[in-house]
C-alpha cells in the first residue's frame, strides 16, 4: 500500500518537513541527537527526520534511513544525494536488520502506529540501541485535533456510512493518547519514558488545495480513493471541503488548520 503511494510523498515531502520542521526538531531534542552520533530512521518514508537529524550528527556521525516499502526508500535514496553520512535500508521496523547495541539513537515520525505490535516494535529498536541509547517517536494526536486529516477521512467513512479506517485496521490515530503510547514505550523495554504534545498547524493555499494534497499522503485512504467511481469520489470530495471551509481559518492569504502531535520518548536499559 505505501508504495503505491510513495510518488505523492515524494512531490510532497518538502511540504510535509515544512508542516512538521517544528516538531521534528522536538522530535530530535528529545532523542538527544548531536555531532558524531549514529541515528537509525525508522518507517523514514521519503527520510525527512533522518534528514534533519543529518544536520546534527554531522560529517562524523552516521544516520540510516530505513522503511518496509522499497519505493519509499528510493525517495529517501534521492532525497539523501549530497549527504556522504546518510545510507538507506529496506526493512520492517519489527524486524531490523542491525546488530544489537548498534545505535546511539532511533528515531520515528509517523510510523509506529502503523506497527502490528507497537511494543514488539519498540523493544527491536531497544535491541539495536547501545545500553542508555535514545529512543523517540512522534505519532498524531487525538482525530479531534488534527481536522486537516480527520475530515478527510470522515468524509469517507460518511460517504459509506462505516467509520473509516476501520477500527480493525490500525491507522493514523492508532497511537493518539498520550499514557498509551508511554505504554508502548515502557513495554518495549525503555526507561525514562517522557510524552509531550506539540501543535503542528498546517497551512494550504486553499480548502481545495488542502483537499486535493492530504489524499496523496494518507496511505489506506488514496488506495481507496483510487478504486471509486469519479461521481462517488466528487461527492466525498465535496463533503471533505465543505467540512474543511467550516473547520479552517484565514491567515494572511493562506488558510490554517489545526494540528497535534505526540512525541514520546525513552533511554535503552543499561547493558
Ligand atoms: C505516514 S508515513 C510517514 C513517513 C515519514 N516518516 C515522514 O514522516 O515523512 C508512514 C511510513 O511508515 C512506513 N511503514 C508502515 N508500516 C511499516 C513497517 N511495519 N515497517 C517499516 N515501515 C513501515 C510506510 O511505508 C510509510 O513510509
Amino acid at each position: 500500500m505505501w508504495n503505491s503511494v510513495a510518488p505523492g510523498w515524494e512531490a510532497n515531502a518538502e511540504f510535509v518537513d515544512e508542516h512538521l520542521a517544528a516538531a521534528t526538531d522536538a522530535l530530535l531534542d528529545a532523542a538527544e541527537i548531536t555531532a558524531g552520533d549514529a541515528v537509525l530512521e525508522l518507517a523514514a518514508g521519503p527520510g525527512g527526520a533522518g534528514l534533519r537529524a543529518a544536520q546534527r550528527v554531522g560529517p562524523e556521525g552516521s544516520i540510516v534511513l530505513s522503511d518496509d516499502a522499497a519505493e519509499m526508500v528510493a525517495v529517501a535514496a534521492r532525497r539523501a544525494i549530497g549527504h556522504p553520512q546518510v545510507s538507506t535500508a529496506v526493512f520492517d521496523q519489527s524486524q531490523i536488520n542491525a546488530e544489537d547495541g548498534h545505535f546511539d539513537a532511533v528515531i520515528s515520525r509517523h510510523g509506529l502506529m502503523f506497527a502490528e505490535d507497537p511494543g514488539g516494535a519498540v523493544k527491536e529498536a531497544a535491541r539495536v540501541l547501545r545500553p542508555r541509547g535514545s529512543f523517540a517517536a512522534m505519532t498524531w494526536g487525538p482525530r479531534s485535533m488534527n481536522p486537516w486529516l480527520g475530515l478527510v477521512l470522515d468524509a469517507v467513512g460518511e460517504q459509506f456510512g462505516v467509520p473509516f479506517p476501520p477500527p480493525n485496521i490500525r491507522g493514523p490515530f492508532s497511537l493518539d493518547d498520550a499514557a498509551l503510547l508511554a505504554s508502548v514505550l515502557e513495554e518495549g523495554g525503555l526507561a525514562d519514558v517522557h510524552v509531550q504534545a506539540v501543535e503542528t498547524p498546517m497551512h494550504s493555499a486553499s480548502v481545495q488545495a488542502w483537499w486535493e494534497r492530504v489524499p496523496q499522503l494518507a496511505g489506506p485512504l488514496a488506495t481507496a480513493l483510487a478504486a471509486m467511481e469519479p461521481d462517488v469520489r466528487g461527492q466525498i470530495a465535496q463533503r471533505a471541503m465543505n467540512a474543511g471551509a467550516q473547520a479552517s481559518r484565514r491567515d494572511g492569504d493562506q488558510i490554517v488548520f489545526s494540528g497535534s502531535v505526540l512525541i514520546a520518548s525513552g533511554r535503552a536499559p543499561e547493558d
